[in-house]
């Protein structure tokens, strides 16, 4: 499987892009309502004060006079320590105020006065111009007043204005970034639930997932419950495939051997009666590789979804001596049984455990001599050994740790038939049982001795 980036981190940075993208547009957009609303203050305040010149100017005599009102001014002192001008200029002559103070470069009209920022003596102004028709009739002169303030009491409205709105985006995307952690998390708590409960489950249970599961993720439980039917489907197929080819093969292989025998017993001539016992050697040497494959099979098979039973390895014991112990009388070997007096509780599979002793019994008979004796011993320390100790032609310069691979035989073995699966189906069942196999020669003579090592519960 090859991982390709996180949904979670994916879905996380995306908000967060979009959680940036928000409270930029938050800021700008703060930003720019406050300081149109602190430039509308200052040019209504500016207004205001034209307005009020003009309104105080009088026509005497043909002449405009102007009694600057006291308030007119002073209203705009009230916005920071900014600088005042103004100028009020009556057909183009410039009656009082600041000759040199520029107009906004619109002409006002009456009753809309003209708004403009202006630079005057090297700093920013903004200037508000009236006009005002003072006298009357063809006397009446055309007066311009023009009220300006620099504008350092906004730019440091503008600046606090900065700063807050600063704060306030730089707050939002924080929060929204946490809740996106948080989304981005949430929103794959199913995932990890259904993962949970199938990471959870047993390697045999291949039910269907139960789970509650969000829209979404429907598909795909139900791809994986439909793969777990076939798998489900294939395995017991397995099974009984292992099954039937195990009764299928042994027993007529029986049937035949015990037909073979009582022929043997009926002829006379010893050349009929040696082809016969050919026959039956040849016969037992199929049904045993027959027996193993579908052993080793059947383990394999088992391993994975190991059977809890309670057992007694003492009568597991007992019971493969007198299973083997026919076939070891044919060479005159004596099973000596040294498995103590009381029963030795063990929870596992002991059909696994059965083919396990068997062939390592098996081999110990296979591989000595006539004549020979073989122990079977049961001891009980920090651990349970089963061991089968023989005094037959032992590993010779064998290496051990190779006996157990798959289809290895010893360098021993001359001319002795054999399919190299029985010290793999005893290794497997022992490590199935959390135990191992141990394979040594035979520390009192010749011989090998081989064991079957289980912790104890
Ligand atoms: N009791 C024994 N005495 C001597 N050699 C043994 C014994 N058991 C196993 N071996 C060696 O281990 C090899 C692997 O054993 P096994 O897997 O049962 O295969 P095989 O079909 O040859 O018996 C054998 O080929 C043999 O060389
Ligand atoms: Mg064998």
């Amino acid at each position: 499987m090859r991982i390709s980036g996180s949904i979670r981190r994916r879905l996380f940075i995306q908000l967060a892009l979009v959680a940036a993208v928000l409270s930029l547009a938050f800021f700008l957009v703060v930003r720019g309502v406050a300081e149109r609303a602190a430039e509308g203050t200052q040019d209504d305040i500016l207004s205001a004060s034209a307005t009020a010149i003009a309104d105080s100017l009088r026509s005497e005599d043909g002449r405009v006079t102007l009694d600057l009102p006291y308030s007119a001014l002073s209203m705009l002192g009230s916005i920071n320590e900014d600088r005042v001008f103004y100028r009020v200029v009556s057909d183009g002559r410039t009656l009082t105020g600041y000759a040199d103070l520029p107009q906004p470069n619109v002409p006002p009209r009456i009753s809309t006065p003209s708004v403009e920022t202006l630079t005057y003596r090297g700093d920013e102004i903004r200037a508000v111009s009236v006009t005002r028709p003072v006298g009357t009739g063809v006397n009446a002169a055309q007066v311009v007043v023009t009220v300006a303030q620099t504008r350092q009491g906004l730019a440091a409205i503008s600046r606090q204005i900065t700063a807050t709105a600063t704060g306030i985006g730089v707050g939002f995307f924080l929060l929204a970034t946490a809740l996106s952690l948080w989304a981005a998390g949430s929103a794959l708590a199913p995932i990890t639930r259904i993962t949970g409960s199938v990471t959870r489950r047993g390697p045999t249970d291949l039910r269907p997932v139960q789970a509650n599961a969000p829209d979404e993720l429907v598909p795909l439980i139900n791809a994986l419950n439909s793969f777990m039917g076939r798998l489900r489907a294939s395995l017991s197929r397995t099974e009984d495939f292992i099954a039937e080819a195990a009764h299928r093969v042994r027993t007529p292989l029986a049937t035949v051997r015990a037909q073979a025998e009582i022929t043997h017993r009926k002829l006379n001539k010893p050349e009929h009666k040696q082809a016969i016992r050919e026959m039956i050697r040849a016969i037992d040497e199929s049904s045993r590789s027959a027996g193993q494959m579908l052993d080793h099979a059947m383990v394999t098979f088992r391993a994975d979804s190991l059977a809890q039973d309670a057992l007694d390895l003492r009568a597991l014991m007992e019971e493969t001596c007198d299973r083997l112990a026919p076939t070891a009388d044919l060479k005159d070997i004596t099973i000596r049984r040294d498995l103590g007096p009381d029963p030795v509780a063990f929870t596992g599979d002991g059909i696994l455990l059965q083919a396990a002793l068997q062939n390592i019994l098996d081999n110990a008979i296979k591989y000595s001599p006539d004549d020979s004796d073989i122990t079977a011993r049961l001891t009980l320390n920090g651990s349970i050994t089963l061991s089968i100790t023989d005094q037959g032609r032992g590993f010779g310069d064998t290496n051990l740790s190779d006996l157990t691979t798959r289809y290895m035989r010893g360098a021993n073995v001359g001319d002795i038939v054999g399919s190299g699966l029985g010290l793999t189906i005893a290794d497997e069942v022992a490590k199935a049982h959390g135990g191992r196999l141990e394979i040594s020669p035979n520390t009192k003579g010749e011989g090998a001795c081989v064991s079957l090592i289980f912790p104890r519960a």
